[in-house]
């Protein structure tokens, strides 16, 4: 039994229920900033990895620079899914805090929705980019460069517009519970 259970009777009598934690874990934090901080690393630097597929798709040899540049983004993101393998194991093994007593169902709602999302992202992103990068799909390179890269901005953006909308309009402290919450 892990220190998140509560034995409860359950009518059977044998089943256990998780009692949602009070907050984060540290491992839970370090693994949101350090994949916070490669994500946007890998969104903002893809350049060359762009000049390669083009290099590629017309034929060309890519430069030396293009392709060390390239090799980076591809195991920064390879990086990613494996981090995000071990962040989803946390989650459903330890669980989350739950949301807080004063926020609407609905958007309670909305950030499970958002946060599912993310997770589907962590995933999805890098296994398209493998498909592309290693296996040469044009369909993974259009999918992960384009309507993927976008909801991911849009995720981020709103993400971080809900926790501003939290700390000042509502002032609920929900931003400190990925710090020293
Ligand atoms: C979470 C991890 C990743 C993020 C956030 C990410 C982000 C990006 C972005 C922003 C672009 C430029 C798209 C554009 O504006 O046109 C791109 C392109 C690309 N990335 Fe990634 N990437 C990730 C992981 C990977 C991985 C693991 C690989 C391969 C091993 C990869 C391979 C590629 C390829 C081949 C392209 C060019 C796609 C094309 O234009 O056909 N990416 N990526
Ligand atoms: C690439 C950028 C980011 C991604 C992908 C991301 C992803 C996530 C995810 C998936 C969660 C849900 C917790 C979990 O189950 O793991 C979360 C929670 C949280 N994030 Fe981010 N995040 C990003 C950037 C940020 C930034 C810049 C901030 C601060 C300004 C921030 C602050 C928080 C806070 C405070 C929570 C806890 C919210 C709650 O418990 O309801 N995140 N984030």
């Amino acid at each position: 039994m892990c220190g998140q259970c509560l034995p409860l009777l359950l009518p059977k009598g044998k089943t256990m229920a998780h009692v949602a934690p009070a907050s984060y874990s540290i491992p839970q934090k370090a693994l949101h900033w350090v994949m916070a901080l490669l994500i946007l690393f890998n969104l903002i630097f893809s350049d060359a990895m762009e000049e390669v597929a083009e290099a590629y798709e017309r034929g060309e040899v890519p430069s030396p620079d293009d392709l060390t540049f390239a090799n980076i983004h591809a195991y920064v993101g390879i990086a990613l899914l494996c981090l995000g393998l071990v962040r989803l194991v946390i989650r459903f093994t330890r669980g989350a805090p739950p949301a807080p007593a004063e926020e609407p169902p609905v958007l309670a709602l909305a950030a499970k929705l958002a946060h599912g999302t993310f997770y589907a992202l962590f995933f999805l992103i890098p296994l398209s980019g493998i498909g592309a990068y290693y296996f040469g799909n044009e369909t993974a390179g259009f999918v992960h460069g384009g309507p993927l890269k976008s909801l991911m901005w849009l995720l981020i953006a709103v993400h971080i517009l809900a926790l501003l909308i939290h700390q000042f309009y509502w002032k609920t402290p929900v931003a400190t519970r990925m710090t020293r919450g």
